[in-house]
């Protein structure tokens, strides 16, 4: 009896499935198809019926790898109607924005037009879903409601190769729920005509989201089930790679997190002035050829076309920092070589400096979200706590070591008394003084005696130096000085002799 139902109900299920295996697909509505191959793997289709009262019954899906799948009606993206999928921030489903063209940038989003989702067709089973759990192919199934015309154009229904355009995103991950999303530029794009005579439904309303055209597809049907039909061979397709974000992000990265931190070391540690303005003005010159890359990019996008975003304005506060710092560098060096004394300019181009190059470095992460690339962000950091320690550490040396060398010449510079003071005398011209510390010594020429100078012989430590041998040549001492030479000291560490 059991086996009497089991029997019976396979039966029926395989005449219901023979009846009905077409899937519901209406072989009788119109329709036409394109396809093309971006790649080896991955096939973009566009399939469309359009009805008489303008209602677009669709069809596009794509590989997910490429961020989204575009379709336009027109022959260029300027005022063309633009139909994109790009999964929803789950990945698992399917974001279906309208958008309108307006020339080389990114085709703005448009509230004028609705687009019902179309879920109870038999043969589409994966309607607006990302197929293979968010990895396989997008699939936007759908009409866009009255969307044959609109504001700067409109779809010729009557026309046998009315032009339309595709295209699909680069090789990036890309998610969002929101159709006004701002999309990147495109990897891959080209031209097709359709023939509107064979999609269109000139007598009514009636239209369904075009099925599988390839006889026998398998169920449930992938890329592959659809072919080309009443569309031209495609045209005009061009593969590219837009270098621009990466030319401005790597200029910068570079400027900020190496040159201009590298400039600051010289400056600090080796205090050579004129090295430190030439590594500053490679690294200006950079973030200048940065930005100049960044301006064409922000044209392009929604989101950047009106220097609103965060990253954006911090970028452009930073590069007018740069121009003062520029300045102040040049102008506190030009007084400083004449008079010798330090300047304002020279203080606040000191503090400036610092703040600027973090501002820069902090505007690096904030580019990073920017451009949607996250995951760049942790290698980013990585590098920049790589830097910063160094830099960390160094400063801490110079703090330990730069005491010890103040107060221990070196041996050399005791057994060759002309090159001891040609060698202060250049650490001494050189030398810029930093705020907050002492101002220049006064200057007391080096007797042949004093070979070291004032430096050494105002040491603390001389006494206990393995060099005390110094004072023997040493008719120079604190004692010998003039009283004001020792009161326009600040608060040097400082002993009297005996
Ligand atoms: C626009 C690019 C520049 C940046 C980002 C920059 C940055 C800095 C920084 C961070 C410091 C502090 C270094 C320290 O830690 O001790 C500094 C000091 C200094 N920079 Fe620049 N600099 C730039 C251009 C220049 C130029 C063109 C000159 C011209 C010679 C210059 C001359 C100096 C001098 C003399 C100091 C020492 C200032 C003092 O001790 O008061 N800089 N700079
Ligand atoms: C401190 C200076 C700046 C730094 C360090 C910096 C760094 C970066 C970085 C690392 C990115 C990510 C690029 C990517 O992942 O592809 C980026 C993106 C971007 N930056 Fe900047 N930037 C700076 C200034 C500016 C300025 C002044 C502008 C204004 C025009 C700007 C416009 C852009 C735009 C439009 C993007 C997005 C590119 C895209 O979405 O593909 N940046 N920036
Ligand atoms: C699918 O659902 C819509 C309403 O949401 C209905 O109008 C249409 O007839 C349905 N189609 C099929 C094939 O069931
Ligand atoms: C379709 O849109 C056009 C303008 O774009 C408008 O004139 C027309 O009334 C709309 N039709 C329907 C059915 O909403
Ligand atoms: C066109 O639409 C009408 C309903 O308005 C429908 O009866 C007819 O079957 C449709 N024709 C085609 C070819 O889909």
């Amino acid at each position: 009896m059991r086996s009497w139902v089991a029997a019976l109900t396979l039966t029926l299920l395989y005449w219901t499935t023979a009846i009905n295996a077409n899937f519901g697909i209406d072989y009788h509505a119109k329709r036409a198809y394109f396809n093309f191959q971006p790649d080896r793997e991955s096939q973009y289709v566009f399939a469309l019926n359009a009805a008489a009262n303008g209602d677009l019954y669709f069809h596009m899906s794509g590989p997910v790898g490429h961020t989204w799948l575009g379709m336009g009606i027109g022959n260029e993206m300027k005022d063309s109607l633009m139909i994109i999928a790009y999964p929803t921030s789950d990945g698992l489903k399917t974001t279906i924005s309208v958008r309108l063209g307006s020339g080389h940038t990114e085709p703005v989003y448009t509230p004028d037009f609705e687009v019902v989702k179309i879920y109870n067709d038999t043969y589409a089973p994966f309607a607006n879903t990302v197929t293979h759990q968010g990895t396989g192919a997008i699939i936007a199934h759908a009409m866009c409601r009255n969307c044959s015309q609109w504001v700067t154009g409109s779809l010729d229904t009557r026309s046998t190769s009315q032009p339309f355009i595709f295209a699909l995103g680069p090789r990036e991950q890309f998610r969002s729920d929101s159709p006004e999303a701002s999309i990147p530029r495109h990897a891959v794009y080209g031209k097709y005509t359709m023939d509107m005579t064979k999609a269109t439904n000139y007598t009514g309303w009636y239209g369904r989201v075009p099925g599988p055209n390839i006889p026998d597809f398998t169920f449930p049907p992938d890329d592959t089930a659809f072919a080309n039909y009443a569309t031209s061979p495609v045209y005009g397709v061009r593969t590219m790679n837009n270098p621009m974000p990466t030319v401005h992000a790597a200029l910068m990265c570079v400027a900020f997190v190496v040159i201009f931190p590298l400039g600051a070391v010289v400056m600090r540690f080796l205090k050579q002035a004129l090295w430190h303005a030439a590594i500053q003005v490679v690294g200006f010159v950079a973030v200048l050829a940065g930005f100049g890359a960044a301006v064409t990019v922000a044209k392009q996008y929604n989101k950047s076309k009106e220097y609103r975003s965060a990253h954006q304005v911090i970028g452009l506060i930073v590069l007018a920092g740069l121009f003062i710092q520029l300045g102040l560098g040049l102008v506190h060096h030009a007084m400083y070589v004449r008079t010798n004394k330090p300047t304002p300019m020279g203080r606040i181009h000191f503090f400036l400096g610092p703040i600027i190059i973090l501002l820069g470095i902090i505007n690096g992460g904030v580019g990073f979200d920017f451009a949607r690339n996250n995951h760049l962000k942790i290698p980013y950091g990585i590098l920049v706590a790589a830097i910063a320690l160094v830099f960390i550490g160094a400063l801490g040396c110079q703090m330990f070591c730069r005491s010890r060398r103040k107060y221990k010449p070196e041996p050399e510079a005791l057994q060759y008394p002309g090159f001891a003071a040609k060698g202060y005398s250049d650490f001494e011209l050189s030398r810029q003084p930093t705020f907050g510390e002492q101002p220049p010594m006064p200057y007391e020429p080096p007797t042949p005696y004093s070979p070291t100078g004032p430096y050494s012989s105002n040491s603390p430590f001389t006494t206990t130096a393995p060099y005390t041998p110094l004072s023997a040549y040493t008719p120079i001492t604190p004692r010998t000085w003039k009283k004001e030479d020792i009161t326009n000291w600040p608060q040097a560490p400082f002993k009297d002799y005996d």
